[in-house]
């Protein structure tokens, strides 16, 4: 299927929603940590699917705002599970050139997380090929909330007159600032919807949504989805004919 994708038409940056670890698990009688902890060769799979086709950025959310309010041990396990892949696969990350980012309230995460993730994008931050996006305790809501709240300060501290505020200016405040928007967006498990992931950024994001569970996610299925993307006419507010000629 690799072959049949078009390389001149490969998203920039794939921003994904890695669902259904939970529901995997259980289907093998097992606990929902069982699904989170089967989750890694997926996102390597993602990761590696996506270099070898030249993507720039992935974004992956992997904890948001909300899931704040499951079970502590949950939580905790999620935790956990953070740092051994942040260990486990920085050397990797080193040796295919690949950056480390992230997005989303760091702060609030436990001490250990943010230091491994401190070291992980230190570590690689001199590396040139594809960047992955960490989203973690991330939401769209909370992040345009603290790019208003910048914004507002500079007004009232004289840094910024109030008519200088324009869209472009709101997306230097988000936490995606250096990052462009993506071109297409893949969300495992069968849901449809959006979980509150890049509400600024996906406005005019093709989307994507596959039944198949987050750990049996494999570059196959990601080829399926870029494929499906190739084959989306992205108008843009323009007629069929406008785009077609301007093609
Ligand atoms: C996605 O899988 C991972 C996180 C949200 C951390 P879930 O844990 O949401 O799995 P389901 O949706 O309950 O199956
Ligand atoms: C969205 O998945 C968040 C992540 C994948 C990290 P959820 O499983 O938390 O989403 P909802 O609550 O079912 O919409
Ligand atoms: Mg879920």
């Amino acid at each position: 299927m690799k072959e049949v994708i078009d390389k001149g038409n490969i998203p920039r940056h794939i921003a994904i929603i890695m669902d259904g670890n939970g529901r995997w698990a259980q289907k093998k009688g097992a606990m929902r940590i069982f699904g989170h902890r089967n989750a890694l060769s997926a996102v390597r799979d993602a990761i590696e699917g996506s270099a070898e086709l030249g993507v720039d950025y992935i974004s992956l959310y992997a904890f948001s705002t909300e899931n704040w309010s499951r079970p502590k041990e949950e939580v905790d396990a999620l935790m956990g599970i953070l740092v051994e892949a942040i260990t486990d696969e920085v050397p990797t990350m080193m040796k295919n050139n690949i950056r480390l980012e992230t997005i989303g309230d760091i702060d609030s995460l436990p001490k250990s997380c943010k230091e491994h993730l401190k070291m992980g994008k230190e570590k690689t931050k001199g590396n040139t090929g594809m960047t992955v996006v960490l989203a973690l305790s991330y939401s769209g809501r909370w992040e345009i909330e603290q790019a208003v709240i910048k914004i507002v300060k500079k007004v009232v501290d004289g840094e910024l007159p109030a008519d200088a505020i324009n869209q472009d200016m709101i997306g230097k405040h988000l936490n995606t600032a250096d990052i462009p928007d993506p071109e297409l967006l893949i969300r495992t498990s069968g849901e449809i919807r959006i979980s509150n992931f890049m509400l600024w950024q996906l406005a005019y994001t093709e989307l994507y949504f596959t039944e198949v569970l987050w750990p049996d996610f494999r570059k196959k299925n990601l080829h399926e989805a870029i494929l499906a993307f190739q084959k989306r006419e992205r108008r843009f507010g323009k007629t069929g004919d406008q785009t077609k000629a301007s093609n």
